[in-house]
């Protein structure tokens, strides 16, 4: 009885206490069954507010509450269910000293390729225009694709950025990545840094952003920017919609500087009623679902970091 009693008190003094807590397109109570699964052991409750603290070790977050952190002062770990950082450090009452683990690929990389792979395709083998020569009965065959006509730039090249690189580069495009350090990718052109910025854009045709959003890269693909692409170029954006100045690109794609966009990301999401993305002829966008946060992947990602968190 005593070693149960003090199997018991051990047992509970080491839980450890995690809250879920999150907006958007991932439902926590999807997640709370198969997290339960994944850490058995662990005390794991949905975080809602104007309950009492949980008094969490760890948190488990997509696009949180500011109130969760107001709330919870003992976080020891902060686990972000998707790549991007950002919405979590414009969270006033974020803490400063507790170290942030965000999903590192998790099945979003395949999905990011996925993306840029169908929208290099459609503009570049011309099927946008194939799905209007059918609606119209017309059988024309367009001239063939000359790939060496679409050099492709690849902003960030980070686990998703390389993952998008690598696999247009094995469909024989040109292929190049920019980011803050030369990277060794193989079939893959680096360029490095501000000093190289201008000349990877001048070689560029179309230009997929995967960076993460920082005060750095806010505003990074303006008209200066978007000017010093090739002709009739193309803009990609899987990053954050503040990476891109909207008017910028909408008067270069009216000016017929740009050739098209696909965009999945946007300054106000949802992308308000009216704004003229939604028929621009030239834009075609997505919900933000680029990459989705995969159930499995992602916890089976968590759990794996939870309990090496916990071997120290
Ligand atoms: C999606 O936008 C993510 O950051 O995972």
């Amino acid at each position: 009885c005593a070693i149960f009693v003090l199997s018991c008190i051990f047992y509970d003094h080491n839980t450890v206490n995690i809250v879920l807590a999150s907006s958007d397109n991932i439902n926590p109570e999807d997640w709370l069954a198969p997290l339960e699964a994944a850490l058995p052991g662990h005390q794991i409750r949905i975080w809602q507010a104007g309950q009492a603290s949980a008094n969490a070790d760890i948190a488990v977050v997509w696009n949180p509450p500011p109130a969760l952190f107001e709330h919870e002062r003992a976080l020891r770990l902060i686990f972000n269910l998707g790549a991007g950082v950002d919405a979590l450090f414009r969270l006033p009452s974020l803490p400063d000293n507790v170290p942030i683990v965000r999903l590192e690929d998790a099945g979003m990389a395949v999905q990011m390729a996925e993306y840029a792979v169908h929208a290099l395709v459609r503009t570049a083998r011309q099927f946008d225009v194939y799905e209007d020569q059918q609606r119209q009965g017309l059988w024309r065959p367009l001239p063939s694709l000359d790939r060496t006509a679409w050099p492709v730039g690849v902003l960030g090249m980070g686990v998703m950025g390389a993952r998008v690189a690598q696999t247009l580069s094995m469909l024989d495009y040109p292929v190049a990545g920019w980011a803050r350090n030369t990277k060794n990718l193989a079939g893959v052109s680096s360029y490095a840094g501000a000093a190289q910025f201008n000349e990877f854009l001048s070689r560029t045709r179309v230009l997929i952003n995967m960076l993460p959003l920082t005060d750095e890269t806010r505003h990074i693909l303006c008209k200066d920017t978007l000017q010093r692409l090739l002709p009739d170029a193309y803009v990609m954006n899987m990053g954050r919609g503040a990476h891109l100045v909207e008017d910028d690109l909408l008067a270069l794609l009216d000016s017929g500087r740009l050739r098209g966009a696909s965009l999945d990301v946007f300054s106000g999401e949802p992308l308000p009623k009216g704004h003229p993305f939604w028929n621009h002829p030239r834009v075609t966008m997505t919900p933000h679902i680029s990459a989705m946060s995969l159930r499995r992947e992602s916890i089976a990602q968590v759990a794996a970091k939870i309990r090496g968190f916990e071997r120290g």
